[in-house]
């Protein structure tokens, strides 16, 4: 880099003002704005030092490749990381990170919010509203599951399912979890009980899933699972699309053996399969887990702060890896 040049940074899709303004002030910045097809990636990233990608940018060899030796940082707009190729980004020196726990409490809300809606069946309810098809107070009609005197299963014992955890627990659940290591606190603060999976998907009427997507929990959640959250079960996934079977939620819902689900993101986003928009006891959501003012502004400043640590000589502030 000669004296004077300024680093190039590639936001691949949008970055809130609030974080490009930060880095417009130090860095001459190329977006590819949110229709941003994959040519066009490889087309405004040659030059970067920095990029900035989120969960619908896969930053694989080709990306890392065409974009050049003097790349140093893939800066995720995202707590996960699964888009990110990391041994890739190892290889070449790249450094990677993303955003922990500014979005803790933003996406375990609107796993509770799924939660709700669809234990209570909000979505056919509203549906049946808006469609003229409500012909008055129903004593029989829209039956769901309260969370009181429930027993909730936490799949994945992280920051979002411990927050998760309180949040179920303080409206009178049952926590139980399944998770690689106990979480004590959990266990001693809110009387959670760890389980295996199987042992968690029976025992529990509601589910709600908070792994990370890695090759191990690819569809944690298929047929033999939903069997054992069965009829009465609801199924919660604000994780990856990856970790749950969405065909076979739908078919499960769509004759009993499932009681209802709650999705807020799919294997192929934007894509959403027809038989989960067909299924009936099913509240789906466009991936807005972290989408509260506070979390994607802070989502955003922490971008922004890790890609100026970096260009600027230091320490990434959250590094994944
Ligand atoms: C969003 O999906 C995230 O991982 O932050």
């Amino acid at each position: 880099m000669q004296e004077g040049e300024r680093h190039l940074v590639v936001i691949a899709r949008a970055l809130l003002a609030v974080g490009l303004d930060r880095l417009a002030e130090r860095f001459e910045i190329r977006e590819g704005g949110l229709e941003a097809t994959r040519e066009q990636l490889l087309e405004l990233v040659p030059g970067a030092s920095a990029v900035v990608a989120d969960p619908a940018v896969p930053v694989d060899r080709d990306l890392l490749d065409a974009a050049g030796q003097q790349l140093q940082l893939v800066a995720n707009f995202a707590v996960g990381y699964d888009n990110v190729d990391l041994d890739a980004c190892r290889e070449r020196g790249v450094a990677v990170t993303n955003t922990p726990d500014v979005l803790t409490e933003a996406t375990a809300e609107l796993a509770l919010a799924l939660t709700l809606s669809a234990a209570r069946r909000l979505s056919d309810a509203e549906r049946d509203l808006r469609q003229g098809r409500w012909l008055g107070w129903d004593p029989g009609a829209y039956l769901g599951l309260e969370l009181h005197g429930a027993t909730a299963g936490v799949i994945g014992m992280g920051r979002i399912g411990r927050r998760y955890a309180r949040l179920v627990s303080a409206l009178g659940a049952q926590v139980v979890y399944a998770s690689p290591s106990p979480e004590p606190e959990a266990e001693r603060e809110l009387g959670a009980k760890r389980m295996g999976l199987p042992a968690v998907l029976a025992s529990a009427e509601v589910i709600s899933v908070h792994a990370p997507s890695t090759p191990e929990t690819h569809q944690l959640i298929g047929a033999d699972e939903l069997d054992l959250i069965g009829p009465q079960g609801v199924l919660v996934n604000t994780s990856r699309g990856s970790l749950v079977d969405a065909e076979a939620v739908a078919a499960a819902l769509a004759d009993g053996r499932l009681g209802a689900a709650g999705l807020d993101v799919y294997e192929n986003e934007p894509e959403v399969p027809q038989a989960l928009l067909a299924a009936p006891r099913c509240v789906l959501l466009p991936h807005i887990g972290s989408a509260s003012t506070r979390a994607r502004r802070s989502m955003a400043l922490l971008v922004a702060d890790n890609v100026i640590a970096v260009l600027e000589g230091g320490e990434p502030v959250s590094p994944v890896g």
